[in-house]
């Protein structure tokens, strides 16, 4: 994923707003990250690699969602048409 591809695509957080919020607010626990622009408080499918993102930032690791923005999305639409 690009800095400027969507980790939370119902709001439109990018993995750069995420990346830019962890290195400025240094946020304890994942959660907080819904401070930034409500990064998962849609549909929540997003949670778990909003989860991810922050564990990463935590162990020092590049902050990374490891798949292509399609097959992301495509996920995402798949998960949304089965809780609907
Ligand atoms: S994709 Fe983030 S809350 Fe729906």
């Amino acid at each position: 994923m690009l800095p400027d591809d969507h980790v939370c695509l119902c709001f439109r957080v990018s993995l750069r707003k995420l990346t830019t919020y962890l290195e400025c607010e240094r946020p304890r626990v994942a959660s907080e990250l819904s401070q930034c622009h409500g990064a998962g408080t849609g549909c929540h499918w997003c949670v778990p690699f909003l989860e991810k993102l922050h564990a990463q930032w935590i162990d020092g690791k590049p902050i990374d969602v490891d798949m292509e923005p399609s097959e992301y999305a495509k996920r995402r639409a798949d998960y949304r048409s089965q809780v609907k």
